[in-house]
């Protein structure tokens, strides 16, 4: 088989280029390996876009769209309280669309480039493990394989949509959550399965932008994995915005009729029916293994498609790791993705640097945001620990005031007897940015007590996480 312009042997080869893999070569060539990544992704011009979801179809891409929905929101419905007025407001979605994918390129060549800076070979096809640490890179449009030897193997290849058999994706009107952050046009009526991270995210776009939205959600409890009284906190002022949360359904089928699509659904109360525009499939992501290894190459993986890794990464397979989506070594998120990359590499380089699994922080690209990190109230009361909680809410905030962003509040859990921070909650805005301070406060063991003697500037949205340290003790100071 052909070697061409590529080594015989590489150190490191990185199957996939989303946040954990890019991350994985980037780090690794940093240390002096010879690496080399494959990535299969093809934007819709047929070319490669490093970056995986996260870049091409997913945290950006959500992001670049929420701001400009944020924006046509504010200007429609908040602007007036300002003494500003504006006549004919209107919608151009596709140069909406175009930005976002604009926004995207920029930060997949940014990639890119960083891939050319530090010498790493960037191979754009379908890569394989095969036997004895061997890599097949197979064309995205077929065509014969380029086999590469490696040292070590990091398989980073993510994760992709769940598909429903009672909402078959035909790309049209029913579509996956991909889909949905390239429409060309506002669907009136606009129908969500799955009122998860993403359905919250995606619904909350198209709503700002003019849809009705509707959410049909398995689960009775709304969004079990936060704290539940971010929760109650989210499901009110999302219910104002005008999201319709729909909890406790089971969707029966969803078929098209024309150009539009009949779902059928169960709850408590019986067998309903809703004609939609557009419905979206966003029950939940899976790791992209089918093809990830010859069978030769004696990769375990579970029943649901995930590597068994140790707490290293490492697979069954002696110098073969698996890091971020394909593994269910902690959650399914870009940062820890990105972080299991460094970590990887650094071990292959002979280093021992620590990945901290409890303090990782989740986030909901909501408007507001939600953000939080270590344990939920429940999870505490559940582990039999006394603990104390300090809640603060947004609407006492002078700066949150000042420009209108009173909704939500922050919750500090602390264990009674040490004031140890166990976790901390946010709704509110810049949730995702206030968070970073807490994830700091937590990997140093911090109390309450630091929280509450750091200095905070003022008048700032920070200022809350202050308060609500304060709150442990009854001591906050600008609670009515
Ligand atoms: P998810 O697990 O957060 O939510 C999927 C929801 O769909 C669940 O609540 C589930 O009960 C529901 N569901 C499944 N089948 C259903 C059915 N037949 N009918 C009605 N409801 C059904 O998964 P999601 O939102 O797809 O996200 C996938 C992963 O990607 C998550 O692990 C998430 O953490 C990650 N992610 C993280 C983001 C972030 O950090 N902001 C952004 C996007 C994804």
């Amino acid at each position: 088989m052909a070697m061409s312009k590529y080594e015989s042997t590489y150190d490191v080869i990185v199957l996939g280029a989303g946040p954990a893999g890019y991350v994985a070569a980037i780090r690794a060539a940093q240390l002096g390996l010879k690496t080399a990544c494959v990535d299969n992704w093809m934007s819709p011009d047929g070319k490669t876009s490093l970056g995986g979801t996260y870049i091409n179809a997913g945290c950006i891409s959500s992001m670049a769209l929420l701001e400009s929905a944020k924006i046509y929101h504010q200007i429609r419905h908040d602007i007036k309280d300002h003494g500003i007025s504006v006549d004919n407001i209107s919608l151009d979605v596709p140069k909406m669309i175009a930005r976002k994918d604009k926004k995207v390129d920029m930060l997949s060549k940014q990639i890119k480039q960083v891939f050319a800076d530090n010498g790493i070979d960037f191979i754009h096809g379908s890569g394989k493990l095969m036997n004895a640490r061997q890599v097949s890179a197979t064309p995205p449009n077929g065509g014969k394989p380029i086999i590469l030897n490696a040292k070590n193997v990091i398989l980073a290849t993510g994760s992709s949509p769940i598909e429903l058999n009672c909402a078959a994706i035909d790309n049209d009107v029913i579509i996956d959550s991909t889909a949905a952050l390239s429409l060309q046009t506002v669907p009136k009526k606009l129908g969500i399965i799955g009122a998860g991270i993403i359905g919250l995210e995606i619904g909350g776009i198209w709503n700002k932008l003019g849809s009705d939205v509707t959410l049909l959600e398995a689960q009775e409890i709304f969004l079990h994995v936060t704290d539940q009284q971010i929760s109650l906190e989210a499901y009110k002022i999302y219910t104002d915005q005008g999201l319709d949360l729909r909890m406790g359904t089971r969707v029966i089928s969803a078929k098209r009729s024309k150009d539009k699509v009949i779902v059928e659904y169960q709850d408590q109360e019986g067998n309903h029916t809703l004609k939609l525009d557009k419905l979206i499939v966003a029950s939940g992501r899976k790791p992209n293994s089918e093809n990830i290894a010859a069978p030769e190459a004696e990769l375990v993986l579970d029943e649901n498609g995930y590597i068994h890794v140790d707490e290293k990464c490492c697979t069954t397979v002696p110098g073969v790791y698996a890091i971020g989506d394909l593994t269910l070594l902690g959650p399914m998120l870009a940062h820890k993705g990105l972080e299991e990359g460094v970590f990887v590499a650094e071990q292959i380089a002979n280093m021992e640097t620590p990945i901290n699994y409890d303090i990782i922080p989740s986030v909901i690209y909501t408007d507001p945001e939600i953000a939080w990190v270590g344990h939920t109230e429940q999870a505490v009361q559940a582990m039999g620990i006394k603990y104390n909680t300090g809640v603060f809410p947004l609407k006492a905030n002078g700066r949150a005031e000042a420009i209108d962003k009173t909704e939500g509040l922050v919750k500090i859990i602390t264990n009674a007897e040490t004031d140890i921070i166990m976790g901390v909650h946010i709704i509110g805005i810049n949730a995702s940015e206030l968070i970073a301070e807490a994830v700091l406060a937590m990997e140093f063991s911090a109390s309450s007590e630091d929280l509450a003697r750091t200095i905070h500037a003022h008048p700032t949205i920070s200022e809350v996480l202050h308060e609500a340290a304060l709150a442990i003790d009854n001591r906050s100071l600008h609670l009515p």
